[in-house]
């Protein structure tokens, strides 16, 4: 193993400029790397900027960072749709875009063709384990799952979890990353669906979507329980609305094609809010009224 696993590490980009992919980028800007947020719409490019300039405006204002500190972070960083051109000087990479594995084992595959040698391609993902992606590319040792949560720029927790062809020196990278952006990385010892944290959380909001559907409690007194009973700092409802309904749904459908097994579905509840587009803050509307 090498002395310091991250003196390679310069420049980090980001793939998906949505809450997960820019507040990631923000973090590893903010800690010194050169950092470029990639979506495919401009559109997503300039909101997450705009959503990141407000963010960091109020840390100022609040005095939980300088405004040094955050113009400098500005400087290092890159919003973008020309992913290739980002990846190309990339020394990490972390892909958050959307859960569907057709697209991952696409971007993978071409991150792969245009990416330097010594890249490492990590996968945001909490539910696509990253053997399903690294045999897209010619590099799976340097593939791995690397698994932040929302919102990215608070929560303490990294997940970073190999694949069974992953080396012992991508891990090291991973971890030693993951700590000099300020996070507190657990290493998995091997892959499984879904990871550590949201397994846990997994079995709060399967209970608490049962409780709801089987009209045992309001949504809102079920949120009050988690809250002052678990001490949660949200409830299940409330977190699904900030994570969004969307992402529930799609981890589920993402779970259920790994197991087939009909209790991955999303529950009865999940699927009338996605497909009624009510994902949550996101949208304005989901368990609660954001309008
Ligand atoms: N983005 C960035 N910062 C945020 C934020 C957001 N969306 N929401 C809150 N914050 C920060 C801000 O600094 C905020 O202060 P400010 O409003 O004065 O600027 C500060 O947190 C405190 O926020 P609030 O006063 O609104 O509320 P809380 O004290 O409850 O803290 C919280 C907010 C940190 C989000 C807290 O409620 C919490 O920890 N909730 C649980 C989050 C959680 O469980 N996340 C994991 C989700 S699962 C996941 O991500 C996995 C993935 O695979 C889906």
């Amino acid at each position: 193993m090498s002395e310091n696993p991250l003196q390679d590490i310069k420049h980090v980009t980001v793939i998906g400029a949505g809450a997960m992919g820019s507040q990631i980028a923000m973090v590893c800007a903010l800690a010194g790397y050169d950092t470029d947020v990639v979506d495919i719409a401009q559109e997503a490019v300039d909101r997450a900027a705009e959503q990141l300039h407000s963010r960091m405006d109020r840390d100022v204002s609040k005095g939980r960072r300088t405004r040094e500190d955050v113009d400098a972070a500005f400087e290092r960083m890159t919003f973008s749709t020309d992913r290739d051109e980002c990846a190309a000087q990339a020394d990490f990479v972390i892909e958050a875009a959307v859960e569907d594995l057709t697209i991952k084992r696409q971007v993978f595959a071409e991150l792969d063709a245009v990416c330097p040698e010594h890249t490492i391609l990590a996968t945001n993902s909490s539910n696509i384990v990253s053997s399903r992606v690294a045999d897209a590319t010619n590099r799976p040792e340097k593939v791995c799952n690397v698994h932040f949560f929302n919102p990215a720029l608070v929560m303490k927790c990294v997940e970073v979890v190999p694949n069974p062809a992953t080396s012992p020196e991508t891990v090291e990278t991973a971890m030693a990353l993951a700590r000099s952006i300020g996070k507190e990385p657990v290493q998995l010892k091997k892959e499984v669906p879904g990871f550590v944290a949201n397994r846990l959380l997994g079995a709060l909001r399967t209970e608490a979507l049962k409780l709801y559907e089987d009209g045992v409690a309001d949504y809102e007194d079920i949120d009050v329980a988690a809250k002052t009973a678990l001490n949660h700092p949200m409830g299940p409802f409330e977190l699904m609305d900030m994570v969004g309904i969307d992402v529930v749904y799609l981890i589920r459908l993402a779970e259920y094609e790994q197991t087939g097994d009909p209790a991955s579905l999303p529950a009865e509840s999940i699927r009338e809010k996605y497909e009624a587009g009510e994902y949550g803050r996101k949208s304005g509307r989901g368990w609660y009224d954001y309008e």
